[in-house]
C-alpha cells in the first residue's frame, strides 16, 4: 500500500537536504498554500521552508485560475531568497525537479511544455506556479508553488478531465506521497544549488521542452500570437517565429500546441 498521508515531520526525518524541507508546515486543508508562503516569506522565515497541504480549498493556478488540488494530490509552497538573477531559472529548476521526481519514483516519462505545465503522455500531470517581489535589485522572496497530481482519479473531477493525468492514472496503481515529496524537495536544493555554477540548467530544459519545433498559439491576456516555437532564451522567455520571417520574444502566456 503507497503512503498516502503527509505530515511534518514524516516529509524532514533524515531529508537528505541542507535547508530546503528542514521547516515544513504542514496542514490538512488550506485554501492555498500560495498565500500562507506570502506571509512566512514576509516574516522572514528561512530559505527552504515548505508550506504544504494535504488539500487546497481555494488553489491557485496561473493566469488567475483555480487549481483543482484535492486529497491524493501534492500542493506545496517552497520559500526562497535567490539573487535577482537567478528568478528567471527558479521556473527550469521546478519544472526540471519535478520531471526527474517522477522519473526517479515511477519511471514514467514526462515532459515541460512552456512556460511550467510538466506533461505525460500529452496530458498535464502537474503545473508551477512562481511569485516573488522585488525590490529595486533585491528579490525579497520568491515562492514557488507545485501542484502535483499523484493519487487521483481523474475521471472524478469534470473540470480537468479533458487535459490532465494523475500519475496514479497513468500507473494503474498508487504512488507513495511521502517518495514524492521527499525527492522533489532532493530534487529541488540539488538543482537549485548548480545556479551560480558555469554549467547552468538551461540546456537541459530546453532540451525537455515539448514545445520547441511546434506550431503553436500563445495567449497572453488579450493578445494571442501564432507561430513556430523555434527556441527559449536563458531567461526563460518563448522565441516565436511568424510566417512573415518575424520573431516575439514571449515572456509568459498560455500555449495550445499544433503540428
Ligand atoms: C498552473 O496554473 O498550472 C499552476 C498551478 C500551481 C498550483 C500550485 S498547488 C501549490 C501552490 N498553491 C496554490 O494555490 N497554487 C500552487
Amino acid at each position: 500500500m503507497a503512503e498516502n498521508s503527509l505530515s511534518s515531520a514524516s516529509i524532514t526525518s533524515n531529508l537528505e537536504t541542507r535547508f530546503m524541507g528542514q521547516r515544513v508546515i504542514y496542514f490538512p486543508s488550506l485554501t492555498s498554500t500560495m498565500a500562507v508562503a506570502k506571509q512566512e516569506a514576509q516574516q522572514g522565515a528561512a530559505e527552504g521552508t515548505v508550506i504544504i497541504a494535504g488539500e487546497q480549498t481555494s488553489g491557485k493556478g496561473r493566469m488567475k485560475r483555480t487549481w483543482v488540488s484535492p486529497k491524493g494530490s501534492i500542493a506545496l509552497s517552497i520559500i526562497l531568497y535567490p539573487s535577482v538573477v537567478y528568478l528567471p531559472s527558479l521556473i527550469m529548476v521546478a519544472s526540471l525537479a519535478v520531471t526527474h521526481t517522477i522519473e526517479a519514483v515511477t519511471d514514467l516519462k514526462s515532459q515541460v511544455k512552456w512556460p511550467n505545465d510538466v506533461l505525460i503522455n500529452g496530458r498535464k500531470v502537474c503545473g508551477i506556479l512562481i511569485e516573488s517581489q522585488v525590490t529595486g535589485n533585491k528579490v525579497d522572496y520568491a515562492i514557488i508553488g507545485i501542484g502535483l497530481n499523484v493519487n487521483l482519479k481523474v475521471s472524478d473531477f469534470a473540470e480537468i478531465l479533458p487535459f490532465a493525468t494523475s500519475l496514479s492514472d497513468e500507473l494503474g496503481k498508487s504512488v507513495s506521497l511521502l517518495e514524492v515529496t521527499r525527492r522533489l524537495l532532493v530534487e529541488i536544493e540539488r538543482l537549485y544549488l548548480t545556479l551560480p555554477a558555469e554549467e547552468s540548467i538551461y540546456q537541459e530544459w530546453r532540451e525537455s521542452l515539448v514545445t520547441l519545433g511546434r506550431k503553436v498559439r500563445v495567449r497572453w491576456g488579450d493578445t494571442t500570437y501564432q507561430g513556430l516555437a523555434e527556441s527559449v532564451a536563458k531567461d526563460g522567455s518563448l522565441l516565436l517565429r511568424h510566417s512573415d520571417g518575424s520573431l516575439t520574444k514571449i515572456v509568459a502566456g498560455d500555449v495550445t500546441l499544433g503540428d
